[in-house]
């Protein structure tokens, strides 16, 4: 069934569930009010963002995410088995759709459904999937975590969500939670979840993963007051600003932040914020969990642990949940 609301674009449907109201001055002006200023991480991801982002996934301190494919690729039968045939299948932060390509022969999905904020990479990346794989039906969804959504009904059947990349890890906990309880109404009592988390580690193994040598997570970081500058016609000089990450410890999360180089003022939307040199803005955070800690995370958002997979390292982790 084509749900009314789809568009179709070539080889795929294409759902906007992304709040038709604009938040983003609102947003902006209220985190560069407080004390510790700070932007939603979810501006990092225009298409200059998300290109940046697919760099940082191939550096060679960036480990989360090889060793995520390394799990995929080595227990796709047995996560297959658990997820099912012609399911369902719900991506959250699509982004380039490249770990899903591991799963799809082997869960043959009757309809899969990349959901992601950042629109013409998601449409992009969509219409590669469809064409490399000519049986497959995909509903890609524009959709802002932020605000709750729902899918189009595709009917009765079997829905399991996959939650890779430890993005999970970039909402506080009490967000993480409401996040994975937005994930049960998705897929429903009975449905499954497979997602990546980060786990807890030397914290000098996970700074370096965040302070690459080649600087393209600083490039990242910054993108995001270039995408401020564009969209709100802002006047944000990078050259004030410089990327930081660190692993706050008693938080448990890694956080990044831009710190100003120089006292000056920022020009947007007819307002001026006033920056002073060492303050910074906090632009991300990353959490880690144990093993432990993410079960009980998830049996507050009622999913219970199933199975769970990390790597001989102990870096990272894969975790299969069903929704009760
Ligand atoms: N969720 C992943 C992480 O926290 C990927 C990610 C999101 C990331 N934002 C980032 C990686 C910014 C580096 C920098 O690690």
């Amino acid at each position: 069934m084509t749900p009314a609301t789809a568009t179709k674009k070539d080889a795929i449907y294409f759902h906007e569930l992304h709040s038709p109201v604009d938040t983003m001055v609102a947003e902006v002006h209220a985190g560069l009010s407080l004390q510790q200023k700070v932007l939603s991480p979810k501006y990092f991801y225009d298409k200059k963002g998300s290109e940046l982002f697919d760099t940082i996934t191939r550096l060679p301190e960036y480990y989360p995410t090889r060793t995520e494919i390394g799990l995929l690729r080595q227990h796709v039968q047995e996560m297959a088995g658990l997820l099912g045939m012609h399911s369902f299948l719900l991506e959250f932060g699509s982004g380039s759709s490249t770990k899903i390509r591991l799963l799809l022969e082997a869960v043959r999905p009757r309809i899969y459904v990349p959901m992601d904020i950042s629109r013409e990479h998601l449409i992009d990346s969509a219409q590669r999937l469809a064409s490399d794989y000519p049986w497959l039906t995909v509903h890609a969804a524009c959709v802002d975590y932020s605000i709750p959504w729902d899918i189009p009904d595709f009917g009765p059947g079997r829905y399991n969500a996959f939650f890779p990349g430890s993005s999970i890890g970039n909402f506080d906990p009490d967000s993480a939670l409401q996040l994975l309880k937005q994930v049960w109404r998705l897929v429903g009592r009975g449905g499954g979840l497979l997602i990546g988390v980060d786990l807890k580690k030397d914290a000098a193994i996970l700074e370096n993963a965040y302070n690459d040598a080649q600087g393209v997570t600083a490039d990242f970081n910054l993108n995001v007051l270039s995408h401020i500058n564009q969209r709100l016609g802002a006047d944000f000089d990078t050259g004030n600003f410089r990327h930081k990450a660190l692993y706050n410890t008693g938080e448990g999360r890694i956080e990044m932040h831009l710190e100003c180089t120089s006292d000056h003022r920022v020009r947007i939307n007819g307002n001026a914020y006033r920056f002073e040199t060492g303050e910074t803005i906090h632009t991300e955070n990353s959490y880690k969990y144990s093993v432990d800690e993410f079960h009980g995370l998830a049996a507050q958002a009622d999913f219970v642990p199933v199975k769970v997979w990390t790597d001989p390292d102990g870096l990272f982790s894969i975790h299969y949940l069903t929704a009760t």
